[in-house]
């Protein structure tokens, strides 16, 4: 059973602490595919997502991100932009701008998903990008790891953290 889009993007809370048991592959599944439908510049879907479920493996990119939550999540996805590719066909504004919009549009469709089958992740965007790509073995000049997103069942949801109001942040132009 899923939640419908307005309660889980109103629901969805960044997770940090995250219960041992494993995602389900078909589930995992799922949420890669949303991510996959993502709107993007063209269609081009210039992103890879680099699945990790070993111990190890979370544990050696939790390391590069020196936050030793992440440890607790039972699968990491790291979520990598192909510049290269969305270069080719829109030029710098391709490089610098569409990759890493059309690869924001697919992190967040993936967490939406992910919270609609019950499960919580965090964007993490604070690591340390040369030796993430290092560990996953990509050339940082074409394929750019934007975010990791630690997957798994809460065990703690936090309340959420205060918001703007919509008259901050909405301009109507007459
Ligand atoms: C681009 C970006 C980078 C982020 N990086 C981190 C991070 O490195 N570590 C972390 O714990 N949370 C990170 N977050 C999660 C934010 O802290 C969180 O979304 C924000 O506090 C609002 O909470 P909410 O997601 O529960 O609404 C990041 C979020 C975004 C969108």
């Amino acid at each position: 059973m899923t939640k419908d889009v307005i309660g889980a993007i109103k629901e969805r809370r960044s997770i940090r602490d995250f219960k041992p048991d494993p995602v389900p592959q078909q589930t995992l599944a799922r949420i890669l595919e949303a991510g996959n439908m993502a709107p993007s510049a063209g269609n081009l879907q210039p992103w890879h997502f680099y699945v990790f479920l070993k111990k190890e493996s979370i544990h050696q990119l939790a390391v590069r991100c020196g936050q030793p939550w992440i440890h607790s999540a039972p699968v990491i996805v790291v979520i990598v932009a192909d510049l290269k590719a969305s270069e080719a066909e829109y030029g710098e504004r391709g490089r610098t701008l569409y990759a890493i919009q059309d690869t924001a549009a697919a992190i967040q469709n993936m967490m939406l998903a992910a919270w609609a089958f019950g499960l919580g992740t965090c964007w993490i965007g604070a690591f340390n990008e040369r030796k993430v790509a290092d560990y996953i073995r990509v050339d940082i000049d074409k394929l750019r790891p934007v975010a990791l997103l630690p997957i798994g069942y809460p065990e703690t949801i936090p309340s959420s953290p205060a918001k703007k109001s919509l008259d901050e942040v909405v301009k109507i132009i007459k």
